[in-house]
């Protein structure tokens, strides 16, 4: 991306040393990781005698080096970015912004950062001076579910020198669930820790940075490192100048917070990125009747005989989410049962509408806690995923033997954590890509094309354009001649634990 000239108002020396320790004469020293050798200074705890002979050959957990490429912005399905320029004499102000309407927990968080900033900024106006605020917003992860966006501020009032301040914010373009960098570490003294370490051996000023200065801005790379990063990657962070610290990815994940694995997992994966949601059609619909809906038993099974009848089975991930409640109301119009592969941390957020979708006789099967890709988080995290969503589904009276994948990636791990719980694994063979294309004509004719007596087919009521081509593809499947009906219907009740179905 921007080139920008480095560090044109850092002190020569600090300016040279940044320069080495970044990288950012345009030499990738490195190769691959681009991270810089600045050497390991040995020293000894109490500075008293010589140092021990032979320091022990352990690499230390972090180490300057360059920070990572941020994203193109054109490259991001879904993301705009806007722009205002406004020249007043001693007022320039450049703020380029990402309004996300479609994604509110991060449109707000990253309008709070911006807002305080331009207060800041305003609180320091000097009348005959040169004042200059510039917001830089920029995406630093798309892939999967994740969409990181950093927030790059240069304030300077009153002819003092600028101050650049970066925050990076994260968010499940799934659930609008956001995290800003702070909430993804569970450990910010050994981060800090090494961070000051790796400074202090490269003989940065950065060594007498704050806490909060320096874990604002955190990235995360495909080879599981976090590099923390300070200043806006342009060299106009003062008084130190832009530094970037990455921590070896053996070490990363002891210091991260549940979301902060579920990001770096995500970070490591090579999923295509979801796409940025669009604005939903209509202000958000008022929660559903209060009134609590007593869960009642799904249609018996042997209702339907899909060893006759041309039986087809509409699955639902990823939600419940803010157009279920339509949903429903579709699906009982056209007296249809689906089957519904939760998010145990959405249920735990809707627990009417999981009660609601019971009472309809929707299935409901266990789309693990926090939607990683459960081949990457070894067995004990697939284990908590499982188990976490289903004391929440316990809690509103629901027991499922039915669990899907994220991603339908799984593997012999996974499927011995599934054997010993009792899941079988239901994965599909009629995808409508609805989470890429989120067009209602293109999703329905996907359902429709693949359609077949026995077929599994996955859509996502997470996404407006899903709920609103439901009941289009209903009036086919009938037209058709298919009888709808839950997984469980279509699969007969002898599944086999661990094992993994995507048709009948
Ligand atoms: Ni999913």
């Amino acid at each position: 991306m921007r080139n920008a000239p480095a560090a044109r108002s850092v002190p020569l020396v600090l300016a040279l040393l940044v320069l080495a320790a970044c990288g950012t004469d345009g030499t990738d020293r490195s190769g691959g990781a681009g991270v810089v050798d600045v050497g390991v200074v040995g020293f000894s705890g109490d500075g008293s005698g010589p140092p021990d002979a032979a320091p022990p050959a352990v690499p230390p957990p972090a180490a300057v080096g360059a920070p990572p490429p941020v994203l193109d912005p054109a490259s991001v399905a879904g993301l705009v970015l806007t722009r205002q320029d406004t020249r007043a004499p001693e007022d320039e102000r450049h703020v380029t912004t990402v309004p996300l309407p479609g994604l509110d927990p991060l449109d707000r968080a990253l309008r709070g950062i911006v807002d305080a900033d331009v207060e800041r900024y305003e609180a320091g106006l000097a009348a005959g001076q040169w004042n200059q605020l510039t917001v830089d917003s920029t995406p630093v992860l798309a892939v999967g579910d994740v969409l990181g966006i950093r927030v790059a501020t240069s304030v300077r009032t009153g002819g003092l020198p600028p101050t650049t301040t970066a925050r990076t914010v994260y968010a499940d373009v799934g659930t609008g669930e956001t995290w800003p960098s702070t909430e993804l570490v569970a450990d910010p003294a050994a981060l800090f820790g090494w961070f000051s370490d790796a400074v202090r051996r490269a003989g940065l000023g950065h060594a007498l940075l704050g806490r909060s200065a320096v874990l604002a801005d955190l990235r995360f790379a495909p080879d599981g490192s976090l590099t923390v990063v300070v200043g806006g990657g342009d060299g106009r962070a003062e008084p130190f100048g832009d530094v970037a610290v990455r921590v070896d990815p053996l070490v990363v994940d002891g210091v991260l917070s549940a979301a902060g694995r579920w990001v770096r997992s995500a970070a490591m994966g090579a999923a295509p990125f979801r796409g940025v949601p669009a604005a939903p059609p209509a202000p958000p619909e008022p929660a559903p009747p209060p009134e609590p809906v007593p869960p009642a038993p799904s249609a018996p099974a042997d209702e339907v005989d899909c060893a006759v009848l041309r039986c087809i089975a509409l699955t639902f991930d990823d939600g419940p989410g803010p157009y279920t409640a339509e949903l429903l109301d579709e699906l009982r119009a056209e007296d249809v049962r689906a089957t519904f592969f939760v998010v145990g941390r959405n249920a735990a957020a809707h627990p009417d509408l999981v009660r609601q979708l019971v009472a309809d006789g929707h299935a409901v099967g266990n789309h693990t806690w926090s939607h990683p890709r459960l081949p990457d988080v070894g067995p004990a995290a697939v284990a908590t995923e499982l188990d976490r969503t289903a004391a929440v589904l316990a809690d509103l009276g629901v027991t499922t033997s039915l669990m899907r994948p994220p991603y339908g990636a799984t593997d012999a791990t996974v499927a011995s954590v599934m054997a010993d719980r009792g899941y079988a694994q239901v994965l599909w063979d009629v995808d409508t890509r609805d989470w890429s294309n989120r067009d209602v004509a293109i999703t329905t004719e996907r359902a429709l094309a693949g359609a077949h007596g026995g077929a599994i087919v996955l859509m996502h009521d997470i996404h407006p354009t899903t709920v609103q081509a439901v009941p289009g593809i209903l009036d086919a499947l009938h037209a058709a001649g298919y009888t709808l009906v839950t997984v469980p219907e279509l699969l007969g009740p002898d599944l086999r634990a661990g094992a993994v179905y995507a048709h009948r």
